[in-house]
């Protein structure tokens, strides 16, 4: 069942996070909702302006619904990551998304403020919800606002009150340390809890959204590079900050990074471990298998494991 972002927000703030996964194709698709039906969690699917292309957004859409149908009994969101003002239009006009994100953030404040309550005005008109950011994350996951790690920036909790306050957006991605991709932190690992206690203390009850939240789990770098990859220096999140993050606020962490990592541990191992196969049905299959052992595992740790039963009955 596709709720509205809000909605959960609602019964997660202060107690869970949901999960935020990437999703690019059906396998992801797929294992995403087994992982979160075994654990019995909630969950956001997204999808950014670059998946919408590869793919095409028609069959994104389609396939999101068809896994709607193929498990009646989940209960997430449909959302757009990181939006161009543009996208965030044509996904609220969709009728499908349940809401979009709007990222200005590499904009002048003013700017960020003028375009985040454009879209919102919008937005509210058809009851969809918006998520923007403030603040500057290393590393950009659309390659045209992609950000040097030395120029990254953290969310001022003051502005952050203020353009909460002058948008009226629905939730806000904060930089509290985190970057995009495989290579987070080139020094000490570490969330700036601080900017978040701050910001929830000025806004009580508003949902916060952490970026850039993958683990990077050493052993499957490791896994990787034992089976011809070469990764070096890559460096995550540490998952036991999760749950400590959602009990101060933050409502919804995107895990996408770590998805890919399943996906490249699995095909290579597999390509160095079968050689002779090359079908690519079995390694698709132990792809979706591992990806919901892996989503299973995130959703423990995020807190939204064995949320579902309860958030259904406030619906
Ligand atoms: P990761 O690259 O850490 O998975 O972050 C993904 C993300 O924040 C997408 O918006």
């Amino acid at each position: 069942m596709i709720i509205s972002t809000k909605e959960l927000f609602k019964h997660a703030y202060g107690k869970y996070a949901l999960g935020a996964y990437n999703i690019n194709n059906a396998e992801q698709i797929m294992g995403l909702f087994k992982g979160s039906m075994d654990s019995q969690a909630p969950f956001i699917i997204q999808t950014l302006m670059s998946a919408r292309d590869y793919i095409n957004k028609t069959m994104i859409e389609r396939m999101i619904k068809a896994a709607d149908e193929i498990f009646p009994e989940a209960v997430f969101a449909v959302h757009l990551d990181h939006g161009d003002e543009k996208t965030c239009y044509e996904c609220i006009d969709s009728g499908f998304y349940t809401s979009v994100m709007v990222d200005a953030s590499y904009l002048p404040f003013e700017e960020n403020v003028a375009i985040t309550k454009r879209v919102v005005k919008k937005a509210h008109e058809k009851g969809v919800a918006v998520e923007a950011e403030l603040g500057q994350l290393g590393g950009g996951v659309e390659g045209e606002n992609a950000v040097e790690e030395s120029k990254a920036k953290l969310t001022d909790p003051k502005q952050a009150a203020e353009f909460i306050e002058r948008t009226g957006v629905d939730s806000l991605a904060c930089a509290i340390g985190t970057s995009h991709g495989a290579f987070k932190f080139s020094g000490e690992q570490g969330l700036h809890f601080e900017v978040i206690e701050e910001i929830a203390r000025l806004c009580p009850g508003f949902p916060l959204v952490i970026h850039g939240a993958s683990s990077v789990p050493q052993e499957e770098i490791k896994r990787i590079n034992d089976a011809g990859g070469k990764i070096k220096g890559a460096k995550g999140c540490d998952v036991n900050e999760y749950l400590p993050a959602a009990k101060r606020g933050v409502a919804k962490i995107n895990i996408y990074t770590d998805g890919i990592l399943v996906w490249t541990r699995v095909h290579r191992e597999f390509f160095r471990d079968k050689p002779e196969v090359f079908d690519f049905r079995p390694m698709g299959k132990e792809f979706m298998t591992e990806y919901a052992k892996f989503v299973a595992d995130r959703n423990t740790l995020l807190g939204s494991a064995g949320q579902l039963e309860d958030l259904k009955k406030t619906l």
